[in-house]
């Protein structure tokens, strides 16, 4: 590879966003795999590290990127040619992560792909995958028959768990912030908007909730829930707070759960994988917005205002 160029988003300064530069193809030492990356995920996780608020963070300069897809060049352990993903192992956090063109990246953070996925769904696929079943099935522990409520429903968290209650045989209502989006709330959910959310147009009590946006929109969906639901909490893109009555909160006798990928995720890594091959087939869907990395600026944009429909990625081929 020496001689040959490649290009990279490298983030300079936290609070900036990485700019894109020309630099020599990176060279794999023992222990490493060099990975021509085709697509790289853009998700609230590398924001963070980009904005220099995550708990673990990189010397600078370093490329951003948690996870990614793309073919091995070269490796002493994974086949040359093989279509991977990479993710874990400190990548995109202490390590040079995925938002170039050539990424070393080490052995053990390459996984095996089937070929002829889409890399930019491969890529994308787990993190809600897992997040979904770990929030439906271990977590609220939906049952057949019961009635649930998903919020952020068009997002890629949310629209996955609604299809995954769904097939679980619940009854899904799927709640997002914005009109827009009611289309994009998978079929097997009745849509609602959030401000509009009331026990009439959810048409009574639920069992339970898996919330991905937290802050009012957990507040309010909290009042729906009948006594001795669960809800899950997956994320606070909305707000990382809200004040509780601890006597309403004592009334209500509805159980607040966290979902926690960094404790579950192993424990459902083999049931995300399986979705892969629903979602490759066209069975599940998620939705992908795509951009060059010459567009990060308007990727950012998208999924910092929230105005994003599933998930974002950055295509490098
Ligand atoms: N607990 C875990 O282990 C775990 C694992 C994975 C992800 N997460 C978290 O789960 C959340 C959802 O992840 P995701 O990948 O589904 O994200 P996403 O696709 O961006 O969806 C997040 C949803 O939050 C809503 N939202 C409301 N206010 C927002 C704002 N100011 N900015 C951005 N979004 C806003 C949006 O829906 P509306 O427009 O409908 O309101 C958006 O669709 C994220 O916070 C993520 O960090 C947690």
């Amino acid at each position: 590879m020496s001689g040959e160029m490649s290009r990279a988003l490298v983030l300079e300064q936290f609070g900036r966003l990485p700019r894109l530069v020309e630099r020599p193809v990176p060279e794999a030492s023992p222990g490493q795999t060099l990975v021509r990356m085709l697509a790289s995920q853009v998700a609230h996780l590398d924001l963070n590290v980009v904005d220099g608020k995550f708990g673990i963070l990189p010397d600078l300069p370093a490329v951003p990127g948690t996870n990614g897809c793309g073919v091995v060049l070269t490796s002493d352990t994974h086949p040359e040619g093989a279509l991977v993903r990479v993710n874990g192992k400190g990548l995109g956090l202490r390590l040079d992560g995925c938002w170039t063109e050539h990424a070393v990246v080490p052995d053990a953070a390459v996984i095996a792909v089937p070929e002829g996925t889409d890399p930019a769904l491969a890529c994308r696929f787990f993190t809600p995958a897992s997040t979904a079943w770990a929030a439906v099935h271990s977590v609220a522990a939906v049952r057949a028959d019961e009635r649930v409520l998903v919020t952020g429903a068009a997002g890629a968290v949310g629209s996955l768990t609604v299809q995954v209650a769904a097939r679980a045989g619940a009854e899904v209502i799927g709640v997002v912030g914005r009109a827009s989006k009611l289309d994009h709330v998978p079929a097997a959910a009745k849509a609602v908007l959030a401000t509009e959310m009331s026990l009439e147009t959810v048409g009574g009590q639920v069992d339970a909730v898996v919330d991905t946006v937290g802050g009012p929109v957990l507040r309010d969906a909290l009042g729906l829930v009948r006594p001795r639901g669960r809800v899950a909490l997956v994320g606070y893109t909305a707000g990382r707070d809200f004040s509780v009555d601890l006597a309403d909160f004592l009334l209500a006798d509805v159980s607040l759960l966290p979902v926690n990928l960094m404790t579950r995720g192993k424990e459902v890594a083999a049931d995300a994988e399986r979705l892969l091959t629903e979602l490759a087939a066209g069975v599940l869907s998620l939705p992908i917005e795509r951009y060059g990395p010459e567009r990060l600026t308007e990727a950012v944009e998208r999924l910092r205002t929230g105005a994003a429909i599933g998930r974002v990625v950055l295509e490098l081929a």
